[in-house]
């Protein structure tokens, strides 16, 4: 049994500018933007939800296949996935478009100016959920707008549980539309901002949400997690990190500890800990898929993390 995991694929840029934005950004000639930052450091790195998603998964000796559309520059992309292992066949390249990309400049002070192009991702509602694949589970994470209300729908058609992550894509949809993905979702996980969101939208607070599903997962950076789940509200701790170097993509590896610990059939306690020492190793490096660890170094850590074994 594997999991399907519906999502983006991208390119990150990611540019540091060794100075300030502010210096360079005229506030009284704002109307007449023309600014060009030079960037001595880039990196490009391999992302997208989707990705990073399977990525810390396979880290995990988990079972799980990409379901995406992706571009004709993809190839560097296929190597890096072919090399850990993860099958593809549910990958579909759209030839006229390039990958989804993200094109990300910093400064000094943590300040961002980010481009996104959707590209092969706006056609993500060209795959479909496949019927009788020995999928046991499904996660819909930010993807093309029209291919993450297919297949939430192809998903409840076929009976196949799934977690609704909408991240940043939430904003793209209105409260009857996430009221139905709340509906045939089996789980939901938001971070705390998107979580309010969710609730404004939808007029349901928490627990309402929670109701009507096994668990609705918040998390909250460093300050850890909470699941809602069966009346019950369990609080998970953050796991200790060595150095933040990049938080981006904790969410996402959160998610993959998430649906770890439900295909093994772990408690909440367990499963809720295994995501949050995923998001802990993931800012310690930067890019959302250089982190590296042995099942048996994952074991150790959680031990000295939480005090307990892993099961
Ligand atoms: N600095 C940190 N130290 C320890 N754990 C962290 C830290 N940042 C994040 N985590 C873990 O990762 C989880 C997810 O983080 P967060 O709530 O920031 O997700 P997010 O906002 O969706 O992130 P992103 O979308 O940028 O990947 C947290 O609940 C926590 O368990
Ligand atoms: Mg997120």
């Amino acid at each position: 049994m594997s999991a399907l995991i519906c999502g983006s694929m991208a390119f990150d840029t990611v540019m540091v500018f060794p100075s300030r934005f502010r210096d360079h950004i005229l506030a009284d000639k704002i109307h007449m933007l023309n600014v060009s930052f030079v960037v001595p450091e880039m990196r490009r790195n391999f992302g997208g939800c989707a990705g990073n998603i399977a990525y810390s998964l396979k880290l995990l000796g988990g079972e799980g296949e990409i379901m995406a559309t992706v571009g004709h520059d993809f190839e560097p992309y296929r190597l890096w996935l072919e090399q850990w292992g993860l099958k593809l066949r549910y990958l579909r390249e759209i030839a006229s478009e390039y990958t989804a990309q993200a094109y990300i400049v910093t400064d000094r002070e943590h300040n961002q100016i980010n481009a996104f192009h959707p590209g092969a991702m706006n056609h993500s509602h060209l795959n479909s959920v496949p019927a009788g694949a020995g999928i046991s589970i499904g996660i819909i994470a930010p993807d093309g707008r029209e291919g993450m209300l297919q297949h939430a729908a192809q998903f409840a058609a076929l009976a196949i549980p799934f977690i609704f992550d909408p991240g940043h894509n939430l904003p793209l949809f209105g409260g009857p539309e996430l009221k139905e993905f709340v509906r045939l979702a089996s789980w939901i996980a938001v971070n705390d901002y998107e979580g309010q969101l969710l609730e404004d939208r939808t007029g349901m607070k928490h627990e309402e949400i929670a109701n009507s599903v096994k668990a609705l997962i918040v998390t909250r950076g460093s300050t850890g997690s909470t699941i809602f789940t069966g009346g019950q509200r369990i609080e998970i701790p953050a796991a200790p990190v060595a150095v933040v170097n990049d938080p981006t993509g904790c969410g996402d590896a959160y998610r993959a500890g998430l649906i770890h610990g439900l295909m093994r059939g772990y408690d909440w306690h367990t499963t809720g800990r295994i995501a949050s020492l995923l998001g802990a190793i993931t800012v310690e490096s930067h890019g959302t898929q250089s982190h590296r660890f042995t099942q048996d170094q994952f074991r150790h850590r959680y031990r000295q993390a939480f005090g307990a074994d892993l099961p």
